[in-house]
């Protein structure tokens, strides 16, 4: 949520192209507004701000006076908008008397601080809680008679919160800050010690240096320039100075383009059968024997909670453990009774989702045993539980999660069924079917667009999938879509149904089907369109259901039971790709998401 890089640089050119290239690579943590602000080799301020995607930013530095600027400390920020409505204003940096700041997180007690600096005589231009970070900084500097770096230092103690933080002042030009305290911010520096940078993630680095060091929570980095080079320290929150390791950064930035695909998302949907492979291939069963545990917790949030869902009906049925699976912003607050005999699952993308790392450090504080399954390595999560376990999907910059729910519930299947027993050959062999049936799917869109809202509804396994069907749905095209249960679509729902409302119906052939096609029937006797997709060995039974309504139907490969949410999963997320790009939306940068969500 927020993405932020910053640079000190000897450099004198083709700082402003790397600080760019840095800041779309972020773009995937919010897009809604980017700005820049440079100290330039005068010691002059300089800032620019724009509403909406990394492009206008590129716009507005398109000239003389942003093409000339040499060397200096750099800070750039991509928004997704917390306090204050999307609006130019709102954009960071923000500026107070020659001190700026750029922030990702939420500073809880804002309104205090803001409440002092107001008394103090201080105007705000913005709805922000960032913006008092420049302000107190500015105001400590000039009240306390305290240096830039010891003013940072101060700011720090007094902020309430979570935050990534970089700042600059006019008055040190030769010194950047960094300050990390619940937000995700690494640093690297080049091999000749030139250009110092600070970052939310690795992807960011990817094509500035091949080394990383991850900070950590507490956290103050000093980067100071002088001719002979750049130098750094940091110091922990217990006020020493301390040493971070340095890691290989493992993101090139050459994993992170579209690969001649006219989006990253139909790019990654397109990788969903390697990736199943490449999970299978890379999946040690020596890591974890699930076994062992008297009870498994799920804890995840949007799709990769919906995968934990599908690990439920696979734990209990094939290993017979007690599982249970929870929304991570609900576990973290509901004063949870864990035991030490349980594993604690935690999946995530991009390992950074406050609510499931918070929900995570919880556990870890009861002396449970965490694992993580992870698809960035290097990232919050993956570095602070017990067992870490990368999904191998490679870097996914959809905003929408595709590939990595693919990766995430193969290797939670790869937990529960010998991994010789699972036929990987069939399930690639499927999906990829599913991904050839291009034609096709355009048809389905095709049908489902114009429906006033759309219900996804499945049981079993095909409920989860259900629900991912509908959150790809929403998230892509806008629409209203809710998935359900489907025996639970009698219980209200069906009051909605006529025939404006699609219902997509999820009935692979296994021991759900019967009374699946009874919930469809319902629908299609009150008139409410349905898609129905289902089994390819389902075909000739069709022509015996009633053919009242508007029924639509896709066939999917016929498999065994338990990897049916593999081309079920693959066929939602085409439905969704699909009807979102008929009518016209973004499918990598829906309005209003993020895809590292950091605040709550
Ligand atoms: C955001 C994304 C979703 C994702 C969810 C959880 O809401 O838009 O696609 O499923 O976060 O993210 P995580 O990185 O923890 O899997």
């Amino acid at each position: 949520m927020c993405g932020i890089v910053s640079v000190l640089s000897l450099d004198e050119d083709c700082i402003l192209d790397r600080i760019l290239g840095a800041m779309e690579r972020l773009e995937y943590r919010g897009y809604d507004s980017a700005g820049i602000a440079c100290i330039d080799a005068s010691a002059k301020l300089h800032r620019v701000r724009s509403v909406g995607r990394m492009a206008k930013l590129r716009d507005a530095v398109r000239t003389d006076q942003w093409s000339s600027i040499n060397g200096g400390a750099w800070i750039g920020h991509t928004r997704w908008a917390t306090h204050g409505q999307v609006a130019e204003r709102n954009a960071h940096p923000h500026v107070c008397d020659g001190v700026a700041i750029a922030h990702n997180g939420i500073i809880e007690n804002y309104q205090s601080l803001k409440n002092e600096l107001i008394s103090a005589g201080y105007e705000f231009e913005s709805d922000t809680d960032s913006e008092v970070i420049a302000k107190l900084i500015a105001y400590y500097v000039k009240t306390r008679g305290l240096q830039f770096e010891e003013a940072c230092r101060e700011c720090m103690h007094v902020l309430q919160g979570t935050f990534a933080i970089v700042a600059i002042s006019q008055n040190v030009p030769n010194t950047l800050i960094g300050m990390k305290l619940g937000s995700p911010m690494a640093i690297c520096i080049d091999g000749q010690c030139r250009n110092f940078y600070i970052a939310s993630d690795a992807i960011a680095m990817s094509s500035l240096s091949n080394s990383i060091t991850y900070l950590l929570e507490g956290d103050f980095v000093v980067a100071t320039r002088t001719q002979g080079g750049i130098t750094y320290t940091i110091t922990s929150s217990d006020g020493l100075e301390v040493e971070r390791g340095v890691e290989p950064n493992k993101i090139q930035a050459s994993c992170v383009g579209k690969n001649g695909y006219e989006s990253f998302m139909l790019k990654e949907i397109c990788e969903e059968a390697i990736v199943a492979r490449r999970t299978y291939d890379t999946f040690d069963p020596r890591i974890i024997d699930i076994s062992k545990f008297s009870k498994v917790s799920l804890i995840a949030c949007g799709t990769s909670y919906y995968a934990c869902l599908l690990a439920k009906y696979w734990i209990e049925a094939l290993i017979k453990i007690p599982t249970d699976v929870e929304v991570a912003s609900e576990f973290r607050y509901r004063n949870p009774v864990m035991v030490t005999s349980a594993l604690y699952i935690f999946v995530s993308q991009s390992g950074e989702t406050i609510d499931t790392l918070c929900a995570m450090r919880l556990v870890k504080e009861r002396s449970c045993t965490t694992l993580a399954i992870v698809n960035v390595d290097g990232s919050s999560i993956a570095r602070e539980a017990d067992i870490t376990i990368i999904t191998p999907a490679g870097p996914e910059i959809g905003v929408a999660s595709t590939k990595s729910f693919v990766s995430q519930i193969m290797m939670l299947l790869l937990m529960c069924v010998p991994k010789e027993r699972v036929d990987i050959v069939q399930i690639e062999t499927a999906i990829n079917s599913v991904l050839a049936d291009k034609h096709n799917m355009e048809e389905i869109a095709r049908f489902i667009v114009g429906s006033r809202s759309v219900f996804y509804i499945g049981r079993g396994p095909s409920y989860p999938i259900a629900l991912e069907g509908a959150l790809k749905m929403k998230e892509l095209s806008y629409m209203n879509a809710e998935g359900y249960p489907a025996g639970e679509i009698k219980h209200g729902p069906i009051a909605l149904i006529d025939d404006e409302v699609c219902t997509v119906v999820i009935a692979p052939h296994d021991e759900y089907l019967d009374k699946t096609i009874s919930n469809m029937q319902e629908i299609i006797a009150r008139n409410g369109s349905v898609l129905l997709l289902a089994s390819q060995d389902f075909r000739e039974h069709m022509r015996e259901i009633s053919s009242h309504g508007a029924t639509e139907c896709l066939f999917l490969p016929t498999l065994h039971n338990v990897y049916n949410p593999f081309v079920f999963g693959v066929a939602v997320h085409l439905i969704a790709y699909n009807v979102a790009k008929s009518i016209g939306r973004d499918v990598d940068k829906p309005r209003n998401l993020a895809k590292s969500v950091t605040v709550e």
